[in-house]
C-alpha cells in the first residue's frame, strides 16, 4: 500500500487514554438500571441482561492477572472515522491484560460471523491501520443478526476459535442486535460475552451515559470544511444559492453542528419541522422568504443546509411513509411484480385517501424514492431521496409566482450538493482518534471482568483525556419498543435533536441574523498537528451540551 505523507506521520500518533485505563483497573458497580421505556416488555425479552448496574472504572492499586482470552470483533453498518482505533484500542487492551490473548476480525460485518468469514488480527496488521479512517481492515456490512439460526451459526465458529467475547461496533440497530445476541448466549449458557461500541456519524446514538457516537466529530468537521469553502465561493461569485443536503438519517445533529460551525443563511432542522407541524409548503415558503429578503438587499446568493431525513419529519409525509412501510412489508412480492411504469398508480390505489393524495402530489422522482427497498433494519433509505432538488425546485416555483405578483424581483439560480460519503472514512480527528481508542480499550476491560450486554462508555470528553470517565452501560437501559417492518420490536431509542437543548437554542438565537446578513465562517480542514485550540476541539454540539 502506498502511503501518503500524512498517513506515515499520523501512524506514530499515540492516542490519549483516560487516567483510569493507564494502569491496573478496578471496577465500580453503580445503581441497577431500567430501560428508558416499556420496562415490562423489555424485561421480559431480556431476562438475563436486564437491570444490570452501571459500571465505572477507577485506578486500582495492584495488578490482577487475567487468563488469555480470544476475542472477536465486527464492524457493523455505515463507516465512521475512528473504527480502526476502536480495534487497535481493543487489541492493545486484551494484549496488555494477557499477551497470549488473540483478536479475530469477522469480515464484512455481522454476515462474516454467520458465514464463518474471519481473519486473525496480528500486531503487524493493527499497526498498518492505527489512526486511519475507514473500516477496510475487515470491512463492514448491514446484515441484521436476529434469528436463532444465525446466532447458532455464529456460535459454531466462536466455539471453534475459542472466542469468549465478541465486540460489535455499530449504531443503534447494531447495538440492539448485540444485546439480543448477548441475551441469547447468556440464556444458552454458551459463555460468550457480547459488548457494543457506539458508532455512527449521525450522532443519534447518545444519552446520559453515551455522550456521543464516534465519527460524528470528524464527519462534521469534514462537511463544515467543505460548506465553508462553498460559502467562500458563494460570497465571491454572488450568483448562486447552494442547497446542501447532509447525511445523518432521521436526526438533524449533523446539519445543526455544521450550521453552528459555518453560520449558513438557512439550516432546516427536521425535529423543529415536525414539532411545528409544518407542511412541505411551509418549509418552501420559509426558504423562499429568506431568498426574497436577501434579494431585496441585492444579495442573490446564499446557502441552505438540509438534513437528509427531512421528508420523514414533515408530519403528513411521515404518516404516508408509515403506511407505505406497513403496506410494502406485507405486500413486498406483489409490489415487486408490478411494472415500474404502473407502480405509482398501484401505490395510490392501495393507500388511504389522505396518504394517496399526498403521494400523488409528490414529484415523480421523490415518490419513487419513497417506495425503494428499506434497509435490512426497515429504515427508508433517506440518503437516496433528493430533498435538496425537491426543495430548490419548489422554491423556484414559489419565487416565480411571487415575481408575477410583484412581491419579488431577484434572480434565483441553484446549485445542489449532498455530503455524506466524503466524511465517513476521513482520517479521524484527534478527538475521534482518542475517543475510539479509549472505547476499544474500555471494551477489553469489560470483557476481562466478565461483562456481557454492555456498551462501552467514555464520558466527560470535553475535558482533557486524562479526566475522561470510562466504564459500561447495560444496553437494555437504552431500549424501548418500536414498530419496525409492521411489528413491535425492542430497539435502542434514536436520540433526535432536542428543541430545548443548548445546541438548538444557540442556533435559534443567531439564525435570523445569519439569514439576512452574510456571516459565514470558514473552518478550514481538520488539523492533526499544532496548537490544541486548533487540533483538539470537540464539536460545538458537545461543548454546548456540556455547558463549555
Ligand atoms: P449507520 O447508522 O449505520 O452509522 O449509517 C450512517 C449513514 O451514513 C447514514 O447517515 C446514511 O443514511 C446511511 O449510513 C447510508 O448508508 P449506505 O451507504 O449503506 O446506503
Amino acid at each position: 500500500m502506498t502511503k501518503s505523507a500524512l498517513q506515515i506521520a499520523r501512524a506514530a500518533y499515540q492516542p490519549k487514554l483516560p487516567k483510569a485505563l493507564k494502569g491496573a483497573v478496578k471496577v465500580n458497580e453503580g445503581a441497577t438500571t431500567q430501560s428508558v421505556a416499556d420496562q415490562e416488555a423489555i424485561k421480559k425479552l431480556f431476562p438475563n441482561t436486564y437491570g444490570m448496574p452501571l459500571i465505572q472504572f477507577v485506578e486500582a492499586g495492584e495488578t490482577t492477572s487475567f487468563p488469555a482470552t480470544n476475542v472477536g470483533v465486527i464492524l457493523s453498518g455505515g463507516q465512521a472515522p475512528g473504527g480502526h482505533n476502536v480495534i487497535s484500542g481493543l487489541f492493545d487492551g486484551i494484549k496488555k491484560l494477557n499477551k497470549d490473548s488473540k483478536l479475530y476480525g469477522f469480515i464484512l460485518g455481522p454476515g462474516g460471523l454467520v458465514d464463518h468469514n474471519y481473519m486473525e488480527l496480528t500486531s503487524d496488521m493493527i499497526d498498518e491501520y492505527r489512526n486511519t479512517g475507514g473500516f477496510d481492515i475487515i470491512g463492514s456490512g448491514r446484515t441484521k443478526l436476529e434469528t436463532a439460526e444465525q446466532f447458532e451459526k455464529g456460535y459454531e465458529i466462536l466455539k471453534k476459535l475459542g472466542i469468549k467475547a465478541l465486540v460489535i461496533i455499530g449504531g443503534d440497530d447494531s447495538n440492539t442486535n448485540a444485546c439480543v445476541l448477548a441475551e441469547y448466549y447468556a440464556a444458552k449458557k454458551y459463555g460468550v460475552r457480547v459488548i457494543g461500541c457506539p458508532k455512527t456519524i449521525d450522532g443519534d446514538l447518545k444519552n446520559e451515559m453515551i455522550e456521543t457516537s464516534f465519527g460524528f466529530d470528524t464527519a462534521c468537521k469534514v462537511y463544515s470544511e467543505v460548506i465553508g469553502n462553498i460559502q467562500r465561493d458563494c460570497n465571491s461569485a454572488r450568483k448562486y444559492w447552494h442547497f446542501i443536503k447532509l447525511m445523518g438519517r432521521s436526526a438533524s445533529h449533523i446539519a445543526l453542528e455544521c450550521a453552528l460551525q459555518t453560520q449558513p443563511n438557512i439550516c432546516i432542522i427536521s425535529e423543529e419541522v415536525e414539532a411545528k407541524d409544518m407542511s412541505l409548503n411551509d418549509v418552501v415558503t420559509y426558504i423562499a422568504q429568506a431568498v426574497a429578503d436577501r434579494a431585496a438587499k441585492g444579495n442573490n446568493f446564499g446557502t441552505v443546509l438540509i438534513p437528509e431525513g427531512l421528508v420523514e419529519f414533515i408530519p403528513a409525509v411521515k404518516r404516508l411513509i408509515a403506511e407505505l412501510n406497513d403496506f410494502l412489508a406485507a405486500n413486498a412480492n406483489e409490489f415487486a411484480a408490478i411494472d415500474k411504469a404502473n407502480q405509482r398508480e398501484y401505490v395510490i390505489s392501495k393507500l388511504s385517501k389522505e396518504n394517496a393524495d399526498i403521494y400523488a402530489s409528490l414529484p415523480e422522482g421523490v415518490a419513487r424514492q419513497l417506495t425503494l427497498d428499506r434497509d435490512p433494519h426497515g429504515n427508508v433509505q433517506v440518503s437516496l431521496i433528493e430533498t435538496e432538488k425537491l426543495l430548490s425546485e419548489m422554491v423556484a416555483g414559489k419565487l416565480a409566482q411571487w415575481k408575477k405578483e410583484g412581491k419579488y424581483n431577484g434572480k434565483f439560480s441553484a446549485q445542489h450538493h449532498f455530503f455524506g460519503y466524503e466524511g465517513r472514512c476521513a482520517a479521524p480527528s484527534n478527538y475521534d482518534a482518542d475517543y475510539c481508542y479509549s472505547l476499544g480499550y474500555t471494551a477489553s476491560v469489560l470483557i476481562a471482568n466478565g461483562k456481557t450486554g454492555y456498551m462501552s462508555s467514555v464520558r466527560n470528553t470535553t475535558a482533557p483525556a486524562e479526566e475522561w470517565i470510562a466504564g459500561g452501560v447495560p444496553i437494555t437501559m437504552m431500549m424501548g419498543m418500536e414498530r419496525r417492518h409492521g411489528e413491535m420490536k425492542p430497539v435502542i431509542r434514536k436520540a433526535l435533536v432536542k428543541l430545548d437543548g443548548a445546541p438548538f437554542k444557540a442556533f435559534v438565537a443567531k439564525r435570523e441574523v445569519w439569514a439576512v446578513n452574510t456571516e459565514y465562517v470558514y473552518p478550514g480542514p481538520i488539523q492533526y498537528f499544532g496548537p490544541p485550540e486548533v487540533c483538539d476541539q470537540s464539536t460545538k454540539t458537545l461543548q454546548l451540551e456540556q455547558n463549555k
